[in-house]
């Protein structure tokens, strides 16, 4: 606010004896200064504005005295006071800029911010293709009336396979092909899950039909890496169990599921096929999004017109029993999908390996 140079005019000496002649009672702003200086905090700052610019200050004072002056005085002590009142407060408020950057910078000190750190260099990221690939997928079930659950990668035998009607000397539990974390009593026996499954024996022992869930989550099997395996991938699990529920269910939802996803035409088709757990069970193929039913230079579906994308059936009787059902009041059916798979049909994606080498350049193509 002020100027500040060598003929400041709070230390012009004619200005001094006028006041004096003037008798007024004014402070040196310069000689303020040096205590200004010393003032480290915005409280201590307002005391000292208190005192010197306040009510009870000489500045105040010699203002409510102005009246009392003789009439050809009182311009002159007017601007006189004016001008001290101006200097003091300026001097005042320049203290208070540096004091309130002072006080910013150790409060932002005391909160761990480091105001130096360059905002601008970190990248914002999105959601693993993966993820949003789980994302679509369970809004899609949900749309339907389906919730979404979920259950431990570290598993119990008993929920990755007895529970799910899987016999004693079945391949799949045999060590080449699963994870097993503790060789116990065959009771305790845990394992890293081989299928999402288990999630479906799980809820059900703790829940009353009806069921409608879709699970998704990590699954894990004993395979060396290749252009379709990982030993961690991920599974999308579904169950609905409710009384007259039909094959002709699960096909419907199925379509329906694979034509949001792929394409409004897509249609599936059933082949029979094995799992433990349902009965009668199918692989489930989509019809290839990308050609029109089987042109040979097809890159998604190679010319069959056909994409293997799944594995479901009916809900086997032995499973409800197993979780406490009534084989006999309820039906179901489950299916079983890979992510990964379902990303890379859609995407033309031509190596698993791309989901877990996290090159940036693969991974900022899919930025949902
Ligand atoms: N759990 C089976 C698998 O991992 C898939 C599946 C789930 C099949 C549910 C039928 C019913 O291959």
């Amino acid at each position: 606010m002020t100027e500040e140079n060598n003929q400041d005019p709070e230390v012009d000496l004619d200005a001094k004896l006028e006041e004096m002649m003037l008798n007024l009672r004014l402070p040196d702003p310069a000689d303020l200064q040096d205590e200004i200086d010393g003032i480290t905090s915005s409280e201590a700052l307002a005391e000292f504005e208190k005192k010197h610019l306040g009510k009870g200050s000489s500045i105040a004072g010699e203002m409510r005295n102005l009246g009392r002056l003789p009439q050809d005085q009182r311009r002159e002590a007017g601007r006189r006071i004016n001008e001290v009142r101006q200097a003091v407060q300026g001097r005042v408020n320049e203290r208070q800029e540096a004091l309130t950057v002072q006080e910013r910078a150790a409060s932002m000190a005391a909160e761990g911010i480091d105001v130096t750190v360059d905002h601008r260099q970190i990248p914002i990221g999105s959601l693993h293709l993966i993820q949003q690939v789980i994302d679509e997928v369970s809004d899609i079930f949900t749309g339907l009336g389906y919730h979404v659950a979920d259950g431990p990668e570290a598993e119990l035998a008993w929920y990755n396979f007895d529970a799910l009607n899987t016999p004693p000397d079945h391949p799949g539990r045999l060590e080449s092909d699963t994870m097993y974390l503790d060789y116990g009593k065959p009771e305790d026996e845990m394992l890293l899950r081989a299928h999402t499954s288990p999630v479906q024996a799980r809820y059900m022992e703790q829940n009353p039909p009806p069921v409608y869930i879709v699970s998704p989550g990590r699954a894990y099997r004993n395979d060396t890496i290749d252009a379709s395996h990982l030993p961690v991938f991920f599974q999308i699990e579904g169950l609905a169990v409710d009384e007259n529920i039909k094959f002709s269910d699960l096909k419907g939802t199925l379509e329906e599921f694979a034509r949001q996803f792929f394409a409004p035409d897509t249609v599936v088709r059933l082949r029979p096929h094995y799992f433990p757990f349902t009965e009668p069970s199918a692989e489930v193929d989509v019809s290839c999004f990308n050609c029109d039913r089987g042109e040979s230079s097809c890159r998604v579906c190679g010319g069959s017109g056909w994409l293997e994308m799944l594995g479901c059936g009916m809900v086997d009787p032995a499973v409800f029993e197993a979780v406490g059902y009534d084989p006999d009041a309820v039906t179901g059916f489950a299916f079983g999908m890979g992510v990964e798979r379902l990303a890379m049909v859609r995407h033309g994606i031509d190596s698993i390996r791309h989901f877990i080498d996290n090159d940036l350049r693969f991974l900022e193509q899919f930025q949902g």
